[in-house]
Order: structure tokens, then sequence, then C-alpha cells
């Protein structure tokens, strides 16, 4: 069975004071709902304060980004050893960083691989651009993302995969439930390809692109929507339990018929 999974990519936004504040406010609300795994994705600089703050409590702690060596001289980087005294999960792949920062596929691959070697679990992020999109290639982009991503790695469990994509980051215009759907179906094809059914079956993959608690409903409700990565919409305290309590409810509705 697949537990929902809703996770909050706090991006380049909020002080470490700022980030406090946030956790203050959405603290208590968000560890009352049960039935869904909760992550919070903040910069760097707020993981130890926040790692401090979450000890007590159900919710889980992500990062946004990590290099692929585990130390050395790589000033300015960040490794998957540090994060690992501190997080459980680290976001890879963003497009943001493949298309700001020029992450490559093959980079991405060494980084889900260093992840997974120093116990991070990966929430790996795939996502067509608009012009790929509108040019039929969404497959195409996706089945080279999700290989390239997982190239010569054997079958992990320990995987999230985010299908974001990009024409629907930070727009406004999220994709349809219907779209997301065929596309997480279509990863969960390429996965069987790659490694077999039941683990394709098993791994959770969300949805992200423009969610807020207005549409929540519309992916959630889909069973093969197995939860989102929430950018904007997470950075409000309200907003963010609103989205985790209906995801509780909408799946745990539809699991008991
Ligand atoms: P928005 O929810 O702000 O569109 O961002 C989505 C995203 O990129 C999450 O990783």
């Amino acid at each position: 069975m697949r537990i929902p999974f809703i996770a909050g990519n706090w991006k380049m936004n909020t002080t470490a004071t700022e980030a406090e504040k946030l956790v203050i406010e959405m603290l208590d609300n968000l560890d009352r709902i049960k039935g869904v795994e909760k992550v919070l994705c903040p910069p760097f600089v707020s993981l130890v304060a926040i790692n401090m703050m979450l000890q007590d409590s159900f919710i889980k702690l992500g990062a946004q980004n990590m290099y692929f060596e585990i130390e050395g001289a790589y000033t300015g980087e960040i490794s998957p050893l540090m994060l690992s005294e501190l997080c459980e999960f680290v976001i890879l792949g963003h497009s943001e960083r493949r298309w700001y920062f020029g992450e490559t596929d093959e980079i991405v691959n060494k980084k889900v691989k260093a992840a997974l070697a120093n116990t991070l679990q990966p929430i790996l992020c795939v996502g067509e651009r608009l012009e790929e999109n509108e040019a039929g290639r969404t497959e195409e982009v996706i089945d080279r993302q999700v290989t390239a991503a997982l190239n010569s790695i054997e079958p992990v469990s320990n995987l999230v995969i985010a299908y974001e994509p990009v024409w629907a980051i930070g727009t406004g215009k999220a994709a349809s439930g219907e779209q997301a759907t065929a596309t997480i179906q279509f990863i969960r094809d390429v996965l069987t390809k790659l490694w077999d059914k039941s683990i394709a079956q098993d791994l959770r993959i969300l949805y992200g692109g423009s969610v807020t608690s207005a549409n929540i409903a519309e992916f959630i409700s889909h069973p093969e929507i197995d939860g989102a990565l929430v950018g904007g919409a997470s950075l409000k305290a309200g907003e963010f339990v609103n989205i985790v309590e209906q995801a509780a409810e909408i799946k745990g509705r539809t699991r008991t018929k």
C-alpha cells in the first residue's frame, strides 16, 4: 500500500528566522494529521534548527539539493553525508536545478546514487517543458529523464518520484488531474520496463506544479497520484495544513471503499 505523501518545497524562500516562525505556525496542526507522510524541505541554512524543532513530531525533513561527493574540496557544496545526519529526504533533479544550474541527467543519476548510498530517500523530479509538451514529446522526455536518473541502480523501494511539468511550476496553471494521471501511469510503465512491475506499483509518484488548497482534491482523488510536491502554497501555514488535511481525508475515504 502506498502511503500518501505531501512535501513542501520552500525553494529559496525564508530566512532562518522566518523559517522557524513558519514551522511554529504549522507544527501542531500538521502533526495531528494522520495517514499522510508529511515532509518539509526548507533551505539548507535552516535544516539544523528545523531538525531540532521536529524531533518530537511525525513531520519529516528534506533538503532541496546536494552534491554527489561525500566530502572534499568542493567549495560551497553540501554533501549527502552532511544531510544524512539531519534529514530523511532530498529533492533531486528539480527543473529549477536542471534549467537554471545546468544539471544534466548524468549529474542527477550521480546524485540519486549518492543519496541512496547515504540513507537519504531521493524525491526525484522529472517533467517536460512547455515546448516539449506542445510538440507531443512529453513521454519521450519523461522516459529519458527517469531512465537516465536510475541508470545502473538496482531496484529500490526508498525512492519517491515527482512529476512536475515545467510549464505548471509557479505559473498558476496546474495540469489537470487526467493529464497528471496519464503521465504518472507512463512513469510506472517506464519503471516496470527498467525494474519490475511490483516495484513500479509500490513506489510513490507525486504531482507538482501550482498545487493549492483549491486544486489538491483534483489530484489526490486519482488513485494513481500518491501526493504532491508543493511549492508556493507550502509557504503559507494554513494553506499547507489544508492541503495535507484534504489529502488525508480523500485518500482515507477512497481507501476504505
Ligand atoms: P509551485 O507549487 O510554486 O508551482 O512549485 C512547484 C514545485 O516546483 C515544487 O517542487
